[in-house]
C-alpha cells in the first residue's frame, strides 16, 4: 500500500483518487504522524507528500517525519512536499510572497524513471514538454546532495528533482489535477513501477475483503442502520447484508418529504429483492405536525433533523440486541472532519446532514465505506447488485422536500411538488442530447422542482385559474460548491412545463431557475 501524508492541500484527495485509479490501495494520513507510525505500517511500499498552503521553511510548518527518508521506501514530494523534502535533505528553498498558480509548460530534464518518455509536445529545439498545473511561490533554489534536476520552467528553474539511487522524486507542479495531462501516467509510474505495487486493487476483491472485515468486526452481534434510500446508506446496507444477513436490521424513516414512490422503491429493492429486515416507519403525520406554522428555513431544518433522530432512536431502542450502529460515512466525510479538527485545510464544506449520530444509543460504530470515494461507492453498489439507476441517482438532501417547499410545509404542497418533480425527472431521463448521446438526467448533476406557495392567474379552457407556481432547477457541477444552471433545450422545458400544468391540478405556472451558485445556492432554502 501507499501512504499519502497530507499537509493541508485542497487537492490531496485527488492524489488518492489517481493512485486508486492506477489499481493501488492508498490511505491519506495527517502530515503530523511520527516516525513510529510510519514504521508500524504493514506492507508500506511508498510515500507521497502532498502540497500545502504553508511555507516549508517556517518554523511552525510541519516537518516530514525523518523515517520517511530512512526506511528505504520510495518517496514522491508534490509542491510543498517537494520543498519540505529539499529542505530536510540539505537543499535550499527560497521565499517568495508572490504565488503563481495555473497552466505551465515544463521541460523534462535528464533521464528519470518518473518522466522518461512522457511528453505532451516537442519544442522546435527538440525538447520534450509537459503541460502541467503549477503552483509555486516559494521555490527550491538549490538541490539537496545526491539529487539531480528532473524538470524546469521559465520561472521555476528547479520544477522537479530526483535522487534515483534512493528513489526520491519531487515535482513543484501538481500531477494529481486534471490539467496536468500526463499526471495520471506519472502517479501510476511512481506507485506501480518505482514502488512496485501490483495494481490489482479492484472492486470484486474489495467486496470480499470488506465482507470479511465486517464479519470479523461484528461477530454474531446485531447491527442497525438508518436507510435513507440515498447512495451511501444503500450501498452500506447491501454490503453489510451480504456479510451478515439477518443480523442487520434497517430502519427506514419516511418523513413524508420523499420523492414520488420513493418509499415503495426502497422497500421493493431492499425488502423484496434483497430480503433484508427493514422497519418502515411512516412518520409523515408526526413531521407535518411539528412543521405546521414554521416557515423559517433554518428552523425547518432543525425540526426535521431533531424529529428524525427521535423517530430513529425510538425504533432503535426496540432492538435491544443491537450492538452496532452502521453508517454510510465515506472517505471525503472522514477527511473533511479530520481537516476541520486540525484546522489544516483552508476551506471546508460545511456538512449538513439530517440529525447526526444518536450518541445516547450506546452503540459501536460500523462504517464500512470509510475508505471509499463516492465514485468507488457507486462501483461497489453496482458490484453488489444494486440497480444502477439508484446508485447513479442525483443527490437528495436529508431534509428532502422540506427545503424545496418554500416557507411553511404542508402535505398538500408536498403532494403537488412530488408529481411535478417526477414529470421533470422523467422527461430529463427520456430526452437525449444528440451531440453526446447522453440523456439530460445524466448530463445534469442535480435537477428538481421547487414549490412556490404563491398563486398566479391563468386560463385553462374557458375558465380562469388561480393556482400555485413551480420552479424547475437543474445544475451542472463537479463538486456542488459552485454550480452553473444547465442550458436545457427549450423543447425539453416546453414539454415539462406543459405536462406539469396539464397533469398536476393546482399548478398553473412553471418557471426555470437561471441562477448560478454562487451567489445563489443549489437548493432554494
Ligand atoms: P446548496 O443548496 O448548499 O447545496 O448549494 C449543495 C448540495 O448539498 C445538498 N444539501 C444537503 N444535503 N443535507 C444533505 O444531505 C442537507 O441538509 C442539505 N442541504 C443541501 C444539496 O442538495 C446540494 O446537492
Amino acid at each position: 500500500r501507499i501512504l499519502i501524508l497530507d499537509y493541508g492541500s485542497q487537492v490531496t484527495q485527488l492524489i488518492a483518487r489517481r493512485v486508486r485509479e492506477a489499481g493501488v490501495y492508498c490511505e491519506i494520513h495527517s502530515g503530523d504522524v511520527d516516525d513510529a507510525f510510519l514504521k508500524s505500517q504493514p506492507g508500506l511500499k511508498g510515500i507521497i507528500l502532498s502540497g500545502s498552503h504553508a511555507s516549508a521553511y517556517h518554523e511552525e510548518s510541519l516537518k516530514v517525519p525523518a523515517a520517511a527518508f530512512e526506511m528505504g521506501v520510495p518517496v514522491l514530494g508534490i509542491c510543498y512536499g517537494m520543498q519540505a523534502m529539499a529542505l530536510q535533505l540539505g537543499g535550499k528553498v527560497e521565499f517568495s510572497d508572490h504565488r503563481e498558480f495555473g497552466y505551465a509548460e515544463v521541460r523534462a530534464r535528464g533521464h528519470t524513471r518518473l518522466l522518461d518518455g512522457l511528453e505532451d509536445f516537442t519544442t522546435p529545439e527538440g525538447h520534450g514538454m509537459l503541460k502541467v498545473w503549477m503552483s509555486h511561490g516559494d521555490k527550491v533554489t538549490e538541490l539537496p546532495p545526491g539529487f539531480k534536476l528532473m524538470a524546469s520552467t521559465e520561472s521555476c528553474p528547479i520544477a522537479g528533482m530526483a535522487d534515483e539511487a534512493r528513489n526520491f522524486y519531487a515535482v513543484q507542479f501538481h500531477p494529481e489535477v486534471t490539467h496536468t495531462t500526463q499526471g495520471p501516467a506519472m502517479l501510476s509510474r511512481f506507485v506501480r513501477e518505482i514502488c512496485g505495487c501490483e495494481g490489482d486493487w479492484n472492486m470484486p476483491d474489495y467486496v470480499q475483503e470488506a465482507v470479511q472485515a465486517i464479519r470479523d468486526q461484528v461477530g454474531s452481534d446485531e447491527v442497525i442502520l438508518g436507510l435513507s434510500g440515498g447512495v451511501d446508506s444503500s450501498v452500506a446496507a447491501a454490503l453489510i447484508h451480504k456479510a451478515i444477513g439477518d443480523q442487520l436490521t434497517c430502519v427506514f424513516v419516511d418523513h413524508g418529504l420523499l420523492r414520488l414512490n420513493e418509499g415503495q422503491q426502497v422497500m421493493q429493492t431492499f425488502g423484496e429483492h434483497f430480503g433484508m429486515k427493514i422497519i418502515h416507519v411512516d412518520a409523515t403525520e408526526q413531521f407535518m405536525g411539528k412543521l405546521a406554522g414554521v416557515s423559517d428555513p433554518e428552523a425547518k431544518r432543525k425540526i426535521i433533523g431533531k424529529e428524525f433522530v427521535e423517530v430513529f432512536q425510538a425504533e432503535a431502542a426496540k432492538l435491544s440486541n443491537a450492538r452496532w450502529l452502521a453508517q454510510g460515512t465515506i472517505y471525503p466525510d472522514v477527511i473533511e472532519s479530520a481537516g476541520a479538527k486540525t484546522g489544516k485545510a483552508v476551506a471546508i464544506k460545511s456538512h449538513h446532514n439530517v440529525g447526526g449520530l444518536p450518541e445516547t444509543l450506546n452503540l459501536k460504530l460500523l462504517e464500512p465505506l470509510r475508505e471509499l470515494f463516492k465514485d468507488e461507492v457507486r462501483k461497489l453498489g453496482v458490484a453488489l447488485g444494486l440497480p444502477p439507476a439508484m446508485v447513479y441517482r442525483h443527490p437528495f438532501p436529508g431534509p428532502g422536500l422540506g427545503v424545496r417547499i418554500l416557507g411553511e410545509v404542508k402535505k398538500e404542497y408536498a403532494d403537488l411538488l412530488r408529481r411535478a418533480d417526477a414529470i421533470f425527472i422523467e422527461e430529463l431521463r427520456k430526452t437525449e442530447d444528440p451531440i453526446s448521446g447522453q440523456n439530460w438526467y445524466d448530463l445534469t448533476s442535480q435537477a428538481f422542482a421547487v414549490f412556490l406557495p404563491v398563486k398566479s392567474v391563468g386560463v385553462m379552457g374557458d375558465g380562469r385559474t388561480y393556482d400555485y407556481v413551480v420552479a424547475l432547477r437543474a445544475v451542472q457541477t463537479s463538486d456542488f460548491m459552485t454550480a452553473d444552471w444547465a442550458e436545457l433545450p427549450y423543447a425539453l422545458l416546453k414539454k415539462v412545463s406543459s405536462r406539469i400544468i396539464n397533469e398536476v391540478r393546482g399548478i398553473n405556472r412553471v418557471t426555470y431557475d437561471v441562477s448560478s451558485k454562487p451567489p445563489a445556492t443549489i437548493e432554494w432554502e
